[in-house]
């Protein structure tokens, strides 16, 4: 297996093409930018040689990957507990991950290369409060709940809300990135949306001050609550004790223009 923690020389073809924009200072704290910078390295040695990201993607790793994941931590409450559903090379949950170190983060990926991959980099990057759980979303109904549960380019917004909202605490919500065709793929789930009992979905787009600097996209997300927290007849699993207090509601830390959808 590759030894995803090998560093790049200062002058070589990698760490040029993955040095960092100087917006980048803005989403991430000096103290984390390095780990970020050694993520993009490895996303474009390792991720490219293994197949997990395409070689085209290494000069765009930034602004079109790490950067505009970053955006959504303007969506995260402080301290939650994330899932990151369909991982993949860890985009958005590992930058997650590395830009908010209060936040504890699962990456949820059912394919062994992309888990070992996970595994390498959280390993190489000392990430103590992210672990990788190698499984599909649904196998985790009934047992896991989570603060906020996220995705990147997993399914569309009705399969995504079955995967995701029995994951999602009564207090909590489904984040997910989205792109321009958000409103029908919104239409399209309504059905979902109100057997799942979910509240209406919001529009968000994050990164506003951050793109403005760097001339990057904003991020577009949906973010979705349950409709009735107190309705959400979540249990741990089917022989287990009764579930115990619900997680405190936590104050959101949210920027970026909300809409109802
Ligand atoms: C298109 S990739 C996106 C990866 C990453 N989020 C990104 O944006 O680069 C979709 C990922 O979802 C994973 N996946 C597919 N079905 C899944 C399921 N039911 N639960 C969790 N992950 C799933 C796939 O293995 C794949 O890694």
């Amino acid at each position: 297996m590759d030894d995803v923690s090998r560093e790049t020389s200062g002058g070589d073809p990698v760490s040029r093409e993955t040095s960092p924009p100087v917006v980048a200072a803005l989403a991430f704290a000096e103290d984390r930018l390095p780990l970020a910078e050694r993520y993009a390295a490895l996303l474009a040695t390792a991720g490219v040689e293994r197949g997990l990201i395409g070689p085209r993607e290494a000069p765009r790793m930034w602004d079109r990957h790490l950067l505009n994941c970053a955006m959504l931590t303007e969506a995260l409450p402080d301290e939650a507990s994330v899932a990151d559903l369909g991982a993949g090379a860890g985009l958005p949950g590992l930058v997650l991950g590395i830009a908010r170190p209060d936040l504890t983060v699962t990456l949820v990926e059912p394919l062994e290369r992309r888990t070992a991959f996970l595994r390498e980099v959280v390993d190489a990057l000392g990430l103590t409060r992210v672990e990788v759980v190698r499984a599909r979303a649904e196998a985790l109904h009934g047992q896991r709940v989570f603060d906020v549960v996220t995705s990147r380019a997993l399914a569309p917004l009705g399969r995504l809300l079955a995967w995701s909202m029995p994951l999602v605490a009564p207090d909590g919500v489904l984040l997910a990135m989205k792109g321009r065709s958000l409103e029908e793929e919104i239409a399209a789930a309504e059905a979902d949306l109100r057997r799942l009992g979910c509240a209406s979905p919001e529009i968000l787009e994050l990164g506003a001050a951050w793109a403005q600097q760097g001339g990057l996209s904003t991020t577009r997300a949906v973010r979705v609550a349950h409709a009735d927290p107190a309705r959400v007849a979540w249990r741990p699993a089917a022989d287990a004790e009764p579930r115990g207090p619900r997680p405190r509601r936590r104050s959101q830390r949210t920027a970026g223009r909300r809409h109802s959808g």
